[in-house]
């Protein structure tokens, strides 16, 4: 089957800056699994369902892109999977320690298993899922974050100004 991969996140909800990394990898990889990580404990403001809905319904028609949901160990769901590397973006130097001692765990736990980072597309440095709720919460336009096919279950979720 060639080259696997696997994208994982929260994708709470996805944004522009996640389908740029996704598409990008499915250029570069035979297959790409995106990991939706079913993690209560960070309390998700989507379901794992509609955030696998979500991210369907925007990187859902590249051919070797799988969504999945998963929940463990990602270094045990990447042995499970036969994936060679873990997919990452990197937004700024912000995001660099946190990334490199997830990237050092993983490889501890499954010394196979490499992680790829991405530099994100300099258009989408600062975006980030928080910035969507955030904004989104205090009825601020998120048309620069998420796509229109996904814009208003995420703005009709997360506004809790009910001015829209
Ligand atoms: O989008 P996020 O929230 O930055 O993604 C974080 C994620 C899901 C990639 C990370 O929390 C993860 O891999 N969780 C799975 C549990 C795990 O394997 N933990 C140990 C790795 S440090």
């Amino acid at each position: 089957m060639g080259r696997t991969v696997i994208c994982p996140g929260s994708f709470d909800p996805v944004t522009f800056g996640h389908i740029d990394i996704i598409t990008r990898a499915a250029g570069m990889f035979d297959h790409v699994i995106v990991g939706v990580f079913i993690n209560m404990e960070k309390k998700p403001n989507f379901t794992v369902e509609e955030r696998i809905g979500f991210l369907k319904r925007t990187v859902g028609h590249l051919p070797n892109v799988e969504i999945v949901g998963f929940d463990g160990l990602l270094a045990d769901y990447a042995r499970e999977r036969g994936a060679t590397a873990i997919v990452r973006g990197l937004r700024a130097v912000s995001d660099f320690e946190y990334e490199f001692q997830m990237a050092l765990t993983n490889r501890k736990l499954n010394p196979e298993l490499d992680t790829v980072f991405f530099a994100s597309d300099a258009q989408y440095t600062y975006l980030s899922s928080s910035i969507v709720k955030n904004v989104a919460s205090l009825g601020g336009d998120i048309s620069n974050f998420v796509p229109a096919c996904i814009y208003d279950e995420i703005f009709e979720r997360l506004n809790t100004k009910g001015n829209h």
